[in-house]
């Protein structure tokens, strides 16, 4: 009975993504049709089904398109996809991750690229990684202080537990955890050769190049579920590239992550005891452009935020002309740093989850 019930709600989910994506892709009506009877016998025989390769590429980017945090979704279609669906070791999901890596990287002119690996069945992950982003620094709690990014502290101690030392710099990249259904975690470094980083350095403040700070090229989120109709993807990182904000903003600005306002006024000289003096203010816009400056010198794909609200005004635009109306987190969407200055601070947005998405999922079960 419950069996049953399951397949009914994967045949619904299964025939609504279908009917969208055939539509949007103008197959004709009768592969649509035939392809639901498919998909119906395979849930009946199999209890689940499986998606052909252009299902999902397609749903991988439609899952982009309905991001509603994601302020990049302009170029939701073109979006790389890697079918690693066939990979069930630890070992072969390494190989692909460093490929992802590297594939994504390309030399600085970033891809939009996703892994995706083998679906949820019968409420087992055949494949999980413990890492929020692939590449990813370590913290370290030391009493009150943290050496590098404090929202790895929990994950570094895991890896420290697993036998991984790390050099306590402030950039130790951290290695991957991959876990097999049932099995124990492993872990593995990242080999360097595939991590392109970027020094931070000001056109004009010789003194923030001195404090020694970089980061990582490319972000890619790993600890995402995708859902496409009604088939979850535990394990599918996916990268964009960085706006600048991200890192000028928060990353490197955050009080409880690198903190590094106090120290970028110093070397501007400003009056730091007065809140008035707007002194915190300065020293973000300063950062902000040290960031976007570092990855232009670099040759490392970056969007300042400005651009990247006229990019999502146009996203808009072209979403109200395919007759999709446009879902969004407005906390999410407005840049950290002037929002008012763009136009998706000044009206609302419709916060409904509308699949395909990506998903927070609970951590995997450790054994
Ligand atoms: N905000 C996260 C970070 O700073 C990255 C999230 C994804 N960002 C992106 N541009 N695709 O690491």
């Amino acid at each position: 009975m419950v069996q049953s019930i399951k397949a009914n709600i994967l045949l619904i989910e299964a025939t609504r993504f279908i009917n969208n994506c055939y539509d949007e892709l103008d197959l004709p009506k009768e592969d649509q049709l035939k392809r639901i009877e498919e998909i119906e016998n395979e849930i009946n025989t199999t209890g689940t089904y499986s998606h052909k390769t252009f299902e999902l590429t397609h749903g991988a980017k439609m899952a982009w398109r309905n991001s509603n945090r994601c302020i990049g979704r302009l170029l939701w279609n073109t979006l790389h996809i890697f079918d690693a669906r066939d990979v069930l070791t630890a070992e072969d999901a390494y190989e692909k991750l460093v490929n992802h890596i590297d594939f994504a990287t390309n030399d600085g002119k970033i891809r939009s690229t996703i892994t995706i690996f083998a679906p949820r069945k019968n409420g087992e992950d055949p494949i999980r990684i413990w890492n929020h982003q692939l590449l990813r620094y370590a913290g370290y709690k030391e009493g009150d202080k943290v050496i590098g990014d404090s929202t790895s502290n929990q994950m570094t101690k895991m890896c420290e537990k697993m036998g991984w030392k790390g050099d306590r710099t402030h950039f130790d990249i951290l290695p991957f955890v991959i876990q097999e259904k049932g099995q124990k975690p492993k872990l593995f470094e990242v080999p360097n050769g595939v991590i392109k980083e970027v020094p931070i350095t000001h056109p004009e403040l010789d003194g923030i190049q001195k404090l020694g700070v970089k980061w990582y090229a490319v972000p890619i989120i790993s600890n995402m579920l995708l859902e496409i109709g009604g088939i979850e993807y535990p394990m599918a990182p996916f990268n964009g590239w960085y706006m600048g904000t991200e890192i000028g903003a928060r990353n490197l600005a955050d009080q409880d992550r690198y903190n590094l306002l106090p120290k970028v006024a110093e070397i501007m000289e400003l009056d730091t005891k007065l809140n008035s003096s707007l002194w915190i203010d300065k020293a973000l816009v300063e950062l902000n452009i040290a960031v976007i400056h570092s990855y232009q010198q670099a040759h490392v794909t970056l969007v300042d935020h400005h651009t990247a609200a006229k990019q999502f005004k146009v996203f808009e635009e072209n979403e109200m002309k395919s007759g999709r109306p446009i879902t969004g987190n407005w906390a999410w969407l407005i840049p950290p740093i002037s929002p008012a200055s763009t136009d998706i601070y000044h009206k609302p947005y419709n916060n409904n989850i509308v699949t395909p998405n990506y998903f927070i999922q609970a951590d995997p079960e450790e054994n």
